[in-house]
């Protein structure tokens, strides 16, 4: 359905209702209610679409199509590869999946099939061919959703032939694969491809290129899995989009190996708010809402979120008043032309009976999650101007997931790296200035960027050092960081010194790194021209010790034997610059940092900051541009806003102008120039 607007909707099960058409009647009065345009059908339907090998079963799925598009709801119809049905897995073993211990699993649970298994390939070719064919054109479908949060490994015999298959491709010969690996060390040398095993706790841990390759691998077979899927629809539906509900930063897939298959990226997001405002939960969620829109810089969909609680954590707490409202618009501010939950009815019985969703187990409409569904689904119908409009982003964070792995693999130098705080660290820093943030990894395009921020950016892929010169020269401004330009891609140290192929760039070189105590805190103070002298800075957990070669020193430290040495240098390159920042600064440091490099970078920001606790977003359609604040305290604060048409403002309005109540969304509308 060619619908305009923001999408609302929600997964929708009515397999598990057949035996109820009253439910299923009622459902779509509560749908319109509700506000609901669209809905994922299909998700785990296997069973009910085909009971036995070869007896199918559509009629069911047949009615709910034509019903909902006769009441102006679009479908997303999944294909149900996530879970499949007893009888599949008693007829093909070979669809269970092996542990890493190599057990093969019972039949149980879902989203834990073989990637590689042909019988499951072929199996699930013939029900999305029979899906496509019978609905390809249905006039109700919007989109379909590729199975279901693809993740997770198998380690059986077809995957271990597969593995080594994938290894010889991209090795050659072993003399290669022995070298990349550094298999001397430990008596590891490999004489026949059989040899090689995937990494297990029983076997091989140690050897971190076999363990970097691996899961590269898992990621090529899971993506060759998803394009087959996406193959077979598109044969029967050349011009409907494909998606798939990824999981925002999720470390096993390497998402932005996936999503040039997809048109539009998605993602499952669910913040543990708890039950009032928290800036730092909206600042997690923004960061995966980021992610997922960097990986196509286009609109992306927020494909499941729960309007109440999960029945997952410790203790599912069901979300305050008004953070429905206010998390689910955050997700439009970051780029989002979607708010769809996990899940429109609670089910009766199984493992999600307890788990949120619009409609609980009372049946009706006269409750407070149900009034706030509604209330943002009408909010969102007034939005419908801002589907499609884009985020236009100057300062890019580095986020890649073979650096990732590597530093989380890597045997020290300390068993905790902070990579992944650090990298929020950094991200919430850039956001305190009001400037939409890219999350991007090595190999995506580096233009229209004027800041790049690459903290511990350990592994460094080949062609990245000349890319990010070229970004330099131009006029980018970069920022590098302790424990960079570590290793190359098969995670062999780079000869020569730290931080190897990122030296040029940064005009220093690094000598050692002190690493710190959990309890231990180091100093440094600015003794440039670019930043303000006073004061004393706390760092902790890394202290690189480096020489300023090309670049200026901006700071030095004032603690360890290394006081008085440089702990932050700005190099300048053609018509940028680069600074290398050599210690964990203290947040308070990072934030007077960005502001600088944001001044140097010439990107558009807000001198000073936003006030703490409130966030903003902005999305730029042909002729508009949409500003979105939000305000993340647990009180009213003021903000100052630019000139524009307020064309949303979901507090009361009480305060005085530009004050904004607890978890208040405004939307301001400008016109461009
Ligand atoms: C997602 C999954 C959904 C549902 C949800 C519960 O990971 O895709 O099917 O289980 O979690 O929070």
């Amino acid at each position: 359905m060619k619908r305009k607007g923001l999408m609302h909707g929600a997964d929708y099960y009515p397999e598990q209702w057949l035996s109820r058409p009253d439910i299923l009647k009622e459902d779509i009065r509560l749908m319109k209610l509700a506000h609901i345009n669209t809905v994922t059908l299909g998700v785990f339907a296997w069973s009910a679409l085909e009971p036995q090998e070869g007896v199918w079963d559509f009629t069911w799925l047949d009615q709910m199509m034509d019903t909902l598009y006769e009441n102006h709801i679009s479908v997303i119809l999944a294909t149900p590869s996530g879970a499949r049905p007893a009888w599949l897995a008693k007829a093909y073993p070979e669809v269970l999946r092996v542990s890493e211990d190599r057990k093969r699993n019972l039949y149980g649970m879902r989203m834990n099939h073989c990637y590689t298994s042909p019988a499951y390939r072929r199996l699930v070719r013939e029900i999305d061919e029979r899906l496509a064919k019978r609905y390809g054109n249905h006039p109700a479908l919007k989109a379909w959703h590729i199975s279901n949060e693809y993740h997770g490994e198998c380690h059986c015999p077809l995957c271990q032939n597969a593995f080594r298959e994938f290894l010889r491709e991209k090795y050659g010969t072993l003399e290669a694969l022995n070298k990349a690996w550094w298999t001397g060390f430990w008596s590891k040398t490999f004489t026949d491809w059989e040899q090689i095993e995937s990494p297990s706790s029983r076997g091989e841990m140690a050897l971190q290129g076999l363990t970097l390759d691996w899961k590269r691998f898992v990621t090529k077979q899971t993506v060759d899995f998803m394009r087959r899927e996406i193959e077979t629809v598109r044969a029967y539906a050349p011009s409907v989009p494909v998606t798939t509900n990824m999981i925002g930063s999720f470390i096993e897939v390497d998402y932005p190996k996936m999503a040039p298959w997809l048109d539009v990226a998605a993602l499952d997001c669910y913040p543990q708010w708890g039950g009032g405002p928290d800036y730092e939960i909206a600042m997690d969620a923004g960061f995966e809402y980021d992610v997922t829109r960097s990986l196509k810089k286009s609109p992306f969909w927020l494909l499941e979120t729960t309007p109440s609680l999960t029945n997952w954590p410790a203790v599912g707490k069901p979300k305050g008043p008004g953070i429905h409202v206010a998390g689910c618009l955050q997700a439009i501010a970051h780029g989002s032309d979607s708010v769809q939950y996990f899940q429109w009815r609670k089910s009766r019985g199984g493992y999600e009976k307890f788990h949120g969703a619009v409609v609980g187990h009372y049946g009706h409409e006269h409750t407070r999650v149900f009034r706030e569904t509604a209330r943002l689904g009408e909010i969102l119908e007034n939005l419908g101007e801002i589907e499609g409009t884009k985020t236009i982003s100057q300062t890019a964070l580095l986020y890649d997931w073979n650096n990732r792995w590597a530093i989380e693999g890597a045997k020290g130098p300390r068993q905790d790296k902070f990579y992944e705080e650090t990298i929020r660290e950094h991200y919430r820093a850039l956001r305190r200035y009001g400037v939409n943030v890219d999350v991007i990894d090595e190999e995506q395009s580096l233009e229209g960027y004027r800041l790049i921020a690459a903290p511990m950016l350990y592994l460094v892929k080949e062609e990245l050092p000349q890319r990010l010169m070229q970004f330099v020269q131009a006029g980018g401004v970069l920022l590098l960081t302790y424990f960079s330009g570590i290793t190359d891609e098969n995670d062999l140290c780079f000869q020569g010194g730290f931080p190897g192929p990122l030296g040029e760039l940064a005009g220093v070189w690094a000598e050692e790194l002190d690493l710190l105590y959990p309890q231990e805190r180091g100093g440094f103070c600015c003794t440039g021209e670019s930043l303000p002298g006073e004061g004393r800075w706390s760092c902790r957990d890394y202290c690189e010790v480096i020489h300023a070669r090309e670049a200026d020193v901006e700071a030095c430290y004032t603690s360890g034997w290394y006081a008085g040495m440089p702990a932050l240098t700005r190099h300048r390159i053609g018509k940028g610059e680069v600074w290398y920042l050599a210690a964990r600064a203290e947040n308070d440091f990072l934030l007077l940092l960005y502001g600088r490099l944001l001044e140097r970078a010439g990107a558009a920001y807000i001198p000073g900051g936003l006030p703490k606790g409130v966030t903003l977003c902005t999305r730029c359609g042909q002729k508009e541009r949409y500003l979105f604040y939000t305000n993340w305290n647990g009180q009213p604060v003021t903000v100052e806003m630019p000139e524009g048409e307020e064309m949303l403002r979901t507090g009361e309005a009480k305060g005085e102008q530009g004050s904004m109540d607890p978890l208040e969304t405004v939307i301001l509308k400008q016109k461009l120039q």
